[in-house]
């Protein structure tokens, strides 16, 4: 017998790390993570097996499914999006093909256990694309039809991936005279810009934010990549977790789309500055806006409309603002610094 496991890819970044917290403490969930760099003595502790391997390598898959029964797959590895501009066609491969690789694996693991096989899928206010900021303080909270015209290599490689989804869940070899009898199960939510109290982002656009509340923690001086006025939607990472998980639990007749937006709170650079100078009034925060960065958050919305998730599978966020820091960021902030 095949071990019965779930599949995290990218663990080793911020959504994975709080991930396999979350699924080791909560549901002794016996995990398969994957990730281009070694996890953490304490973090592979809490995984069935850890493997430092490339998703990109389909040898390694081929050898994964010989060993493993692939229950369900969060599928969280990619370069951000600051990242991917500097090297977009190395972006494509990671963020396109290796999503392909992950979906083919779910459709074989699929007709293997005669049951279409969960896939969970990170989304991003990337998809969004505004097309200046005129249209962007009109708009008022998006819905996940309006506006998808990206203009970063990351925000098409998101879009293109939900599309492969909804095709590998509902039109996969459709012409053949087999077809596929379970398809994946693949749902999507559209993250906006994510802050940790335990872990920094690496090579995202909505990076200020986090960047801003670690350096005040450390007493470091800031100097923010965009204009105090830029506003995009933010959500706490237990937040992030949560959605995902409730997300994986309906049944797949309950739930009428396949990707949804998630929303929490929005603020402007300038409003979180406010915020953490409120816990570290001798923060020192500047703004030297990046001009190129600038035009990437620019495009993204200010705030999301969640509606149909709320509606369809009951999401709500547990942390608005002042529960963010008060009872999130700040005591983990400080901890981790001052230990
Ligand atoms: N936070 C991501 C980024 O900045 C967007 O999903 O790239």
């Amino acid at each position: 017998m095949r071990k019965k496991v779930t599949l995290i890819t990218g663990a080793n970044g911020e959504i994975g790390q709080a991930l396999i917290k979350y699924l080791a403490e909560t549901q002794r969930t016996a995990i398969l993570a994957i990730d281009i760099r070694p996890l953490d003595a304490p973090l592979k502790a809490m995984c069935h097996t850890a493997i430092e391997g490339d998703i990109l390598d389909t040898r390694l898959f081929e050898r994964l499914v010989s060993e493993y029964a692939i229950t369900e797959i969060y599928h969280l590895a990619a370069l951000l999006s600051t990242r991917a501009e500097f090297t977009p066609e190395l972006a494509h491969r990671v963020n396109v093909q290796g999503t392909l690789n992950l979906l083919h694996l779910a459709i074989e693991q699929s007709r293997w256990q005669g049951r279409s096989v969960k896939f969970l899928f990170p989304s991003s206010i990337a998809v969004y694309g505004l097309p200046d900021l005129q249209t962007k303080s009109y708009a008022g909270p998006v819905k996940e039809y309006a506006w998808n015209m990206a203009t970063t290599m990351y925000g098409c490689n998101k879009m293109y991936c939900e599309h492969l989804g909804r095709y590998y869940a509902r039109y996969y070899r459709q012409l053949a005279a087999d077809p596929e009898p379970y398809g994946v199960d693949f749902r999507s939510v559209r993250f906006p810009g994510l802050i940790s109290a335990f872990t920094l982002p690496s090579g995202g656009t909505s990076d200020f934010a986090p960047e801003m509340i670690h350096s005040a923690a450390q007493g470091k001086p800031y100097a923010c990549f965009v204009r105090p006025d830029t506003r995009i939607p933010f959500m706490a990472m237990p937040d992030a977790i949560k959605a995902l998980i409730d997300l994986s639990k309906p049944e797949k007749s309950e739930l009428k789309h396949l990707v949804y937006n998630v929303g929490s709170f929005s603020l402007s650079a300038g409003e979180i500055k406010d915020a953490v100078q409120k816990y570290y009034p001798d923060a020192k925060i500047t703004f030297e806006p990046d001009p190129k960065r600038q035009q990437i958050v620019d495009t993204w919305p200010a705030d999301v409309d969640d509606s149909s998730a709320r509606k369809d599978w009951g999401w709500h966020p547990d942390y608005d603002v002042s529960r963010t820091f008060d009872e999130y960021l700040i005591p983990n902030i400080a901890q981790r610094y001052n230990s």
